[in-house]
């Protein structure tokens, strides 16, 4: 598939229809640090799932001061009309609100410039659809993460909350989180370095020498 982002490209300044109407990317996320994440298709049993959990963790993307934003290849009106559904799934209200906007993106204009669609699922016309895609920028509007899966997989957001995280973390400060790494897990961190260490990684690790000391 043509387009895509690679990490450090900027994001582009799009204008689009979403549920909370007309938006310039850029001023969408002003200073913040930013997630758009694609589904396939509205009205589906895994997306709803997802955009279930997501809707439910948005307090905690908020507290990160990560702006949300959805996309698919439906119209508002069904982003709509579904959010209604998403939010009976949680068990809340079915009103049309959801804590972020969706994109309409029915003529695949963002999902071909981003490179969102997975060409194995197709809609009923034969096109095919978004897949589930995870960009994560920085407050510079730089691509930091992107995570790709396939249509027929559905995401963790708990793991993206963890990424963002480490994100957040090294863009501060000169570390490298290693392997499963979670705030409360592990207090410490490997300073990130462009030398290996001398010696096998496996003593180096062991000896302790990694540990910068807790930062949380
Ligand atoms: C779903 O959200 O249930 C789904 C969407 C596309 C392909 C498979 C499943």
């Amino acid at each position: 598939m043509p387009g895509g982002l690679l990490l450090g490209d900027e994001a582009p300044n799009f204008e689009a229809n979403t549920t909370i109407g007309r938006i310039r990317f850029h001023d969408y996320l002003g200073d913040s640090w930013g997630i758009l994440f694609s589904h396939p298709r509205d009205f589906t049993p895994v997306c709803t799932t997802e955009l279930g959990r997501a809707a439910k963790l948005a307090p905690e993307f908020a507290k990160k001061n990560v702006k949300m934003i959805a996309l698919s290849v439906d119209s508002v009106e069904d982003h709509l009309a579904w959010s209604k559904d998403i939010n009976a799934y949680n068990g809340q209200e079915p009103t049309e609100k959801l804590p972020f906007p969706i994109i309409d993106d029915k003529n695949r204009d963002l999902a071909i410039l981003l490179g969102m669609l997975d060409p194995a699922e197709k809609d009923e016309k034969g096109m095919p659809v978004t897949a589930r895609v995870v960009f994560i920028f920085g407050p510079d509007k730089k691509l930091k993460l992107s995570i790709l899966y396939p249509a027929t997989t559905g995401r963790n957001f708990d793991e993206i909350l963890r990424v963002i995280t480490s994100l957040q973390l090294t863009a501060e400060k000169r570390v490298a989180t290693p392997v499963d790494w979670k705030v409360k897990m592990l207090k410490g961190q490997i300073p990130s370095s462009p030398s290996r260490p001398k010696g096998p990684v496996s003593k180096w690790l062991s000896s302790g020498s990694f540990l910068l000391g807790a930062l949380f």
